[in-house]
């Protein structure tokens, strides 16, 4: 019982700590990053209430970068896109992206595009995965596109503009201790509960999930109300 959990949204924030706190280069964080990935959305994908995981995987603001980093991230992403789609198929897993894929590569942008429509069938859960994704960039970008369709600037409206289309987050995790949103889905967050934990991302696992979930079922949400 508690709080339904339908839209569970992860900032994964830690993995350059992780690494340099071992004396490796900040890469090896995000390696194990992705292992995490696989094991939090095959532990969601078997949670029955979850019907949508979204990832922060990489952010408007993350080009800032140094270049060696930026490059071994994409081709990391494109390393796992092509091997995971057994993983996707196996758990009912659909994969999908928020964000403006525009300036990815050409190969990336197809890789991405093939496990989509590989996996648009499945039902156990949805994973986006924010790819170049900023909230203010995707409001801009809804309502910019309402303008175009010539419809309406309502609320429901430029929910149902987003990326995730109308799908309001029930629980915001971030990982590595930092307070912020860092331009997070700001719009669907607005009343979501938030859990911030110090847990660096490549050490997060299904127990501290399972741990967190336990908590927010507890909370009281009031939406307003009394
Ligand atoms: C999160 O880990 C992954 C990405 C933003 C791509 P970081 O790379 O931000 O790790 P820290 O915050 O520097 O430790
Ligand atoms: C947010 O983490 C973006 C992702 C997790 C992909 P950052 O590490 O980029 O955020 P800041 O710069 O600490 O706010
Ligand atoms: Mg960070």
């Amino acid at each position: 019982m508690g709080n339904n959990l339908e839209h569970l949204a992860i900032i994964m924030d830690g993995n350059g700590r992780w690494a340099q706190k071992r004396g490796q280069n900040r890469t090896k964080g995000h390696e194990k990053g992705v292992e995490v990935v696989r094991d939090i959305t095959i532990h969601c994908s078997k949670i029955e209430e979850i019907k949508t995981l979204t990832l922060y995987a990489f952010s408007t603001e993350n080009w800032k970068r140094p270049k060696l980093e930026v490059n071994f991230l994409m081709k990391l992403l494109e390393r796992y896109l092509k091997n995971e789609e057994p993983t996707y198929m196996k758990y009912g897993v659909k994969f999908e992206t928020i964000g403006d894929l525009e300036p990815f590569s050409k190969g990336l942008k197809k890789v991405i595009n093939n496990l989509k429509e590989k996996t648009k069938n499945n039902k156990n859960l949805t994973q986006y995965v924010a790819l170049n994704y900023g909230a203010r960039d995707e409001i801009t970008r809804a309502v910019k596109k309402l303008v175009e369709d010539k419809k309406e600037i309502t609320q429901d409206n430029i929910s149902n503009y987003l990326d995730t289309g109308y799908s309001d987050v029930d629980l915001l995790i971030r990982t590595s201790g930092e307070l912020r949103l860092s331009n997070f889905l700001l719009w669907q967050i607005a009343y979501a509960e938030l859990y911030f934990t110090n847990t660096l991302w490549p050490d997060f696992t299904p127990k501290e999930l399972d741990e967190i979930i336990e908590n927010f079922k507890k909370r009281k949400r009031k939406f307003g109300g009394i």
